[in-house]
């Protein structure tokens, strides 16, 4: 076992607990607090991150964290695991089963590999750079639709959605018009895997943060699609905006964004 296998035993061990937590609270009675005015925290985020972190750090005490509720700016260090416990909060407070949690592994700056764990459809979506990406065990890939107008698009709106005019608004209406269709169902984590495995076929957003995207982001390149940023430029998983592609319809993405 080389290290990385053994890294991502321990990172897919975590996540499969830390879903089966968040299934068993699943439309139960938990407490729900407020980040901003439509931002919200429950619970089972904070027990689901607190369970990730202990086990990563029981077995690699040098590694440092990078996760949403409770270690946001964490320092980063050689190993930096990239933790989303709940991907879909708003979904999970109003009883949608459509979440997941969503590990990265970053080592010397770049996601080598990744887990996003979907515990209601029991999917667990794996990346491991330059050798593929895996749905429960089966090599997954991305769709070979196109063009545009004949593709299924994800995206997301960020939570500053009432105040700022960069909400997205505006690109999403220039996809609604172009491509076959554009569903937000409320997971970027998993808008990414289902990129990679070939349900969409394109996802934009942005404002999103290293732990909506580090482990979804490997999935895609890992399933033969293309992620970049707005520009076209390669992405960085700090920098925020993403165009995640299939790769064929990438270029037609890009243009309709530049069009806005
Ligand atoms: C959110 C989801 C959503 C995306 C938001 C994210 P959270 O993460 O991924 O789909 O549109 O930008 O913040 O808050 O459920 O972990
Ligand atoms: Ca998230
Ligand atoms: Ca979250």
């Amino acid at each position: 076992m080389d290290s990385i296998d053994q890294f991502a035993k321990v990172g897919t061990e975590a996540a499969l607990e830390a879903g089966r937590l968040l299934m068993r609270h699943f439309r139960t009675k938990f407490s729900i607090a407020h980040k901003g005015d439509i931002n919200i925290v429950t619970e089972l985020d904070v027990a689901a991150e607190k369970l990730i972190v202990s086990r990563i750090l029981e077995a690699f005490p040098t590694h440092s964290v990078l996760a949403e509720e409770n270690h946001p700016d964490a320092a980063r260090t050689r190993f930096t695991w990239i933790i989303d416990p709940l991907d879909g909060t708003t979904n999970y407070a109003h009883g949608l089963p459509f979440f997941c949690v969503s590990i990265g592994l970053e080592i010397d700056g770049q996601v080598e590999w990744g887990v996003v764990y979907n515990p209601n459809l029991e999917e667990v979506f794996t990346a491991r750079r330059g050798q593929g990406a895996f749905l429960n065990q089966e090599r997954l890939q991305v769709s070979k639709v196109s063009p545009l107008g004949a593709s299924l698009l994800a995206t997301g709106f960020p939570y500053d959605i009432r105040t700022s005019e960069q909400n997205n608004l505006g690109y999403f209406r220039e996809f609604a018009l172009t491509a076959q269709a554009v569903r937000r169902v409320g997971s970027a984590a998993l808008d990414l895997c289902y990129v990679g495995c070939g349900r969409f076929d394109g996802f934009w957003e942005l404002k999103l943060n290293p732990w909506d995207c580090a482990a979804g982001c490997l999935v895609v390149q890992e399933g033969g699609g293309r992620v970049t940023d707005f520009s076209g430029q390669p992405s960085s998983i700090y920098g925020g905006e993403f165009v995640a592609s299939n790769g064929i319809i990438h270029d037609e993405m890009l243009a309709v964004i530049q069009s806005v």
